[in-house]
């Protein structure tokens, strides 16, 4: 629990895959939350914590299964408004004396539905039900078959004849289907009215969650000292920013030039975190060692766990230099623990082993400080706007860790990076030019391990063929390609081919993700 003078809402998470999204929605309402899994929230606790709202998040379980997730009983004598969602709903009606039936094939609902008013006069409904139905996002096996007492229907959809209750005297809501993913489109406007209903007044602003991270890291570090793997990416800059806050010249920066990195970027990031920020930042040189190692590698997995490995050998050895460093520092942001790690707390599929989360061996000794574990990209950006990060660091693309080693698939070799790095730089600059780059999430250029024919001037060339990716995404886990026009298209792969020796064919990716992925490797 997070000390506070917010007033707080609870949001006690039953194991859904997207609880961490209504924590999204508030936060968009200014209202400060805090997730809890069911098994720490006890009457005690309640008491501790008392909440203004509770919201029960939806989970994978059946009400019916002995043992399955429940509140603490108290949690309906609080005397605060509650909002049941999905498996939380069912919770609710089966605890107040409802009926839930198990799942069978004619009332499961999967994806989208539409949902119908049978009442709009209760205060949940401002907004809702302008036009005669509201699409909403399902996905429940079990079904409310009988309402609890003191509930009544606000809305109903073809599988859910309770897919909104309310009882207004209590003011417990419980909605079937999932008003916090996008595809309930409307859905904020129910958290919103939610939280007006609670007394909220919106005061929980980034300035507030930069004051109380600042406060958290202060607590978990104490005087220790904090070594930090600045990559010049928003995400280690904004981390690396706020724990400076925090703690001052006990933190100290790792910048590690893999050789795998951007043209003048190595320049640019010291040169800005040192003299701008005035942050103690080692530039680590350390492209011998990577590119040595990576020498006749091609297996993309096999690069990762290279870089890897030898990223982490190298902050053992500048961490060992720091008398006292006992923390590492991370920028791992949200969607990069539900991409990592499956509700169960088990390992997920793994499509590419690229994240940082749980990656670390013990051997390194060092503890991990991770502010922005709770945050997506944008609240990200956000906050270090807020911390006074330029404009122009805190839109950059995201770049990742293993670098240009995954967009150069097949060997790495340091004539193709040199290409790379000039071809990207071309790439890029065209697209600020167009002024798109705020309109794109990612772009860069792979290079090709096919040599192809070309004819320049009168003679053959027999060069390399590069890929111009560039993506729109929210968040990084779906993306589609984005939709240049052929004259910049065309205008781009002239000036590649003229500019950049070693290339003589340009193409365009317009794969999406899924099924393709971002990078290449
Ligand atoms: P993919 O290629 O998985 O990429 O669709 C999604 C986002 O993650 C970035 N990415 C990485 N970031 N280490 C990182 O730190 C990696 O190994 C890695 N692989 C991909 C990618 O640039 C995109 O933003």
């Amino acid at each position: 629990m997070t000390e506070t003078s917010h007033d707080r809402l609870l949001i006690i998470d039953f194991g859904s895959q997207v609880t961490q999204l209504i924590a999204r929605r508030l936060r968009e309402l200014n209202v400060y939350c805090e997730i809890h899994p069911y098994q720490n929230v006890t009457g005690a606790f309640l008491k501790d914590f008392a909440p203004k709202a509770v919201i029960f998040s939806g989970g994978p379980d059946s009400v019916m299964r002995e043992g399955s997730p429940r509140p603490p009983s108290e949690v309906y004598d609080l005397g605060v408004p509650i909002l049941g969602i999905c498996y939380g709903q069912q919770v609710m009606m089966h605890d107040l004396g409802g009926r839930v039936e198990a799942g069978e094939h004619a009332t499961a609902e999967f994806g989208r539905a539409y949902v119908t008013p049978t009442d709009g006069s209760d205060p949940l409904l401002a907004g809702w039900f302008l036009e005669a139905r509201e699409q909403v996002w399902m996905s429940h096996g079990d079904h409310v078959a009988e309402i609890a007492p003191g509930f009544e229907v606000l809305g109903t959809s073809p599988g859910a004849p309770f897919a909104m209750t309310a009882d207004p005297a209590r003011r417990f809501y419980a909605v079937q289907f999932h008003p916090e993913v996008h595809h309930t489109p409307n859905g904020k406007t129910l958290y919103e009215n939610f939280v007006r209903m609670a007394g909220f007044e919106g005061d929980w602003t980034m300035a507030a969650y930069r004051e109380e991270m600042v406060q958290k890291i202060r607590d978990q570090v104490g005087d220790a000292k904090v070594i930090c793997a600045l990559s010049g990416g928003v995400d280690s800059s904004v981390a690396a920013a706020l724990i400076h806050e925090a703690i001052g010249e006990n933190l100290t920066c790792v910048f590690v030039d893999h050789g795998l990195l951007r043209l003048d970027e190595g320049k640019e990031v010291v040169g800005m975190f040192r003299d701008h920020m005035n942050l103690s930042v080692i530039h680590a040189e350390e492209q011998e060692l990577f590119l040595g190692e990576l020498d006749g590698v091609s297996d993309p997995e096999t690069k990762r766990k290279i870089i890897g490995r030898l990223f982490i050998d190298v902050f053992q050895k500048y961490a060992d230099q720091i008398e006292g460093a006992s923390f590492l520092a991370q920028g791992t942001l949200y969607p990069d623990v539900i991409e990592s790690v499956s509700f169960s707390g088990g390992p997920s599929v793994t499509i590419k082993s690229h994240h940082n989360v749980g990656g670390l061996p013990e051997k390194m000794g060092l503890k991990l400080v991770e502010p922005l574990r709770e945050l997506f990209k944008d609240e990200v950006r956000a906050l270090g706007r807020e911390l006074g990060l330029p404009d122009s660091f805190i839109g950059r693309h995201p770049f990742p860790g293993p670098g240009l080693a995954i967009r150069c698939p097949g060997e790495i070799t340091r004539e193709k990076l040199e290409i790379l790095r000039k071809a990207d730089a071309v790439y890029i600059d065209q697209i600020r030019k167009h002024g798109l780059y705020d309109e794109i999430w990612q772009a860069f250029v792979a290079i090709l391990p096919v040599r192809t024919v070309g004819v320049m001037g009168d003679g053959r060339t027999y060069d390399y063929a590069c890929a111009l990716r560039a993506v729109t995404s929210v968040d990084g886990m779906t993306a589609d390609y984005y939709p240049f026009t052929h004259e910049f298209l065309g205008e781009t792969a002239t000036r590649i081919i003229n500019e950049v020796k070693g290339i003589n064919r340009v193409t365009y990716d317009i794969t999406s993700k899924p099924p393709g992925t971002i990078e290449w490797e």
